[in-house]
């Protein structure tokens, strides 16, 4: 049984706030991907979904004269970290289990190595998830950032997803006690 739905985080004026900054059609798009990936790699799809949801968070608007200033964001940016830090707070608050928190988090925090020197991260299943969902929405020129998505639309796929969530979870559970 879950103790938060997307849904609840989704509606949260916190993430409709900050989801808004990097895209909303993102967000919905990589935790869609996240929680099809999820089944590949036998990881759970609801915290899946919900770190792909957040993975984006912790983006700071980089405007220079009405322009988004790639220079400024690649020098100065840690939406991964700030993202962690966000997500968590927003998890917590939300009533989410704190280890379940603490794993989103993680992932938001490793979803990219954008921002972090030269090295290779060692990503357990999850993390890996929310990275390849992330790519997967991935267009040139960040254009994935720009594109959008009207509230209806956007409540309506997150609605889907927490059915498709629950659905696994009772599958999972009939299994468990049969
Ligand atoms: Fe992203």
């Amino acid at each position: 049984m879950r103790n938060v739905t997307l849904e609840k985080i989704f509606t949260h004026p916190i993430a409709q706030k900050y989801l808004s900054r990097s895209g909303m059609a993102h967000a919905i798009s990589v935790a869609e991907y996240a929680f099809s990936y999820a089944q590949k790699f036998n990881v759970d799809p609801d915290l899946a979904a919900k770190a792909g949801l957040l993975h984006d968070i912790g983006h700071y608007t980089w405007y220079n004269n009405g322009e988004w200033d790639f220079q400024l964001y690649k020098d100065n940016d840690i939406h991964a970290i700030k993202g962690a830090n966000r997500a968590h707070k927003l998890l917590i608050r939300s009533g989410e289990n704190r280890h379940a928190a603490k794993e989103i988090a993680l992932a938001v925090l490793l979803h990219t190595d954008s921002y972090l020197p030269e090295g290779h991260l060692h990503l357990n299943p999850l993390q890996k998830v929310v990275a390849l969902a992330d790519e997967a929405d991935e267009e040139p020129s960040g254009k994935h950032h720009y594109h959008t998505i009207d509230q209806k639309a956007a409540l309506a796929r997150i609605r889907r997803l927490d059915h498709r969530i629950e659905e696994i979870q009772n599958i999972k559970s009939q299994k468990c006690s049969s």
